[in-house]
């Protein structure tokens, strides 16, 4: 990183990896060095673009790389962290970080020991109009956020598409719930208490749940599947009003407050580059400062989703192996 610009390194070749690498151009000083994936039939996709394909994880790892981008799927997630954390380069995980808060802290334990930064992929915060929303909290507050209600079900999930499979650490919890997870406890802090009902797919993991949760400073109410078209608007509602945040919250462009004295404030951005790329300039600044942890995309907030969705699957007989 000698003049401040990222080199990345891409763990996994799947639709996410392409979405990232496709925000790239979108970073300032980022730019892409090399990609490992196991699967050669979409890693020559990449390879078409010119970049290098590295033979194995391992010689990704040794490459001339600051920072992994880890898109595997979430049974993974832990084995290439500690992989690239071990080999000092700065981690960008996806969501959710792991399988269990267990594998997480063992994750963020070698983190901290090593001086490496480490950061669960968790873009909505880092969009323009999530920011603009918490700007006009800060300047015109409608009271601590002391209920946060959030959803994301899609109705039309494929068959074959990973989040039916148990093994892999799939279920609407971990693929679309973790979202619902962070803005609960963004916003409204430690877990105390979670309670869930759901119905479970024949393959064992969640197809709907619907989750409520106790946090420090208030309470969640959160649902996520698989095979129910739900709305995907959230809403953040404190003593002096409340805000939405419209739907697809977790790409959001649209936010509404509403304060009880009657006022209105409408906030709007588009999302320009994907989406992504707005956490790869975050992350790829907090590596040009040296620092180790987000202040906003904390490891104790990463530790508190999964603390959520750990509870949640248990009240619900979800069992990964
Ligand atoms: N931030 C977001 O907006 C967003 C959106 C969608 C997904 N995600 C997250 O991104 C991650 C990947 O999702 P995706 O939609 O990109 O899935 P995907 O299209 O199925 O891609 C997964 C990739 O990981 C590879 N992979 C899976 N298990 C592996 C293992 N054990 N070792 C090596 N490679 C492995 C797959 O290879 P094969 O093809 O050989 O299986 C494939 O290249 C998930 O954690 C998901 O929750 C984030």
């Amino acid at each position: 990183m000698g003049d401040g610009e990222v080199r990345w390194g891409v763990i996994g070749t799947g639709a996410i990896a392409r979405r990232f690498v496709d925000g790239l151009p979108y970073v300032d000083g980022a730019s892409l060095a090399g990609v490992w994936g196991r699967n050669r039939e979409s890693a020559a996709t990449f390879a078409a673009t010119g970049v290098t394909i590295a033979e194995s994880v391992e010689e990704l790892l040794e490459s001339e790389i600051d920072a992994v981008y880890v898109a595997t799927l979430p049974d993974s997630h832990g084995a290439y962290s500690l992989a690239a954390l071990e080999a000092g380069k700065a981690v960008l995980c996806e969501k959710p970080s792991m399988m269990r808060t267990e594998e997480l802290e063992r994750v963020l334990a070698v983190a901290r020991t090593r001086g490496v930064l480490f950061m669960e992929a968790m873009k909505t915060p880092f969009y323009p109009v999530y920011r603009s929303l918490q700007r006009q909290l800060l300047e015109d507050p409608i009271g601590p956020v002391r209920f946060v209600r959030a959803g994301n079900s899609l109705a039309n999930v494929a068959a074959a598409h990973s989040s039916w499979r148990l093994e892999a650490g799939g279920g609407g919890l971990m693929g679309i719930g973790v979202y619902q997870a962070f803005l609960a406890v963004s916003w409204m802090g430690e877990v105390l208490d979670v309670q869930a009902l759901g119905r479970l797919s024949s393959g064992g993991v969640d197809a709907f749940a619907t989750v409520q949760t106790l946090h420090a400073n208030g309470f969640g109410q959160i649902f996520c599947g698989l095979d129910v078209a739900g709305p995907g608007d959230a809403v953040l509602a404190g003593e002096r009003g409340y805000a939405t945040i419209h739907g697809p919250w977790w790409n959001a462009a649209r936010a509404t407050v509403r304060y009880s004295d009657g006022r209105i404030v409408e906030l709007e951005e588009a999302v320009v580059g994907g989406g992504l790329n707005y956490e790869t300039e975050h992350f790829c600044g907090l590596l040009r400062e040296g620092k180790v942890e987000s202040p906003v995309m904390t490891h104790e907030t990463s530790v508190q989703m999964m603390r959520v969705l750990d509870r949640a699957r248990t009240a619900l007989g979800v069992r990964f192996p």
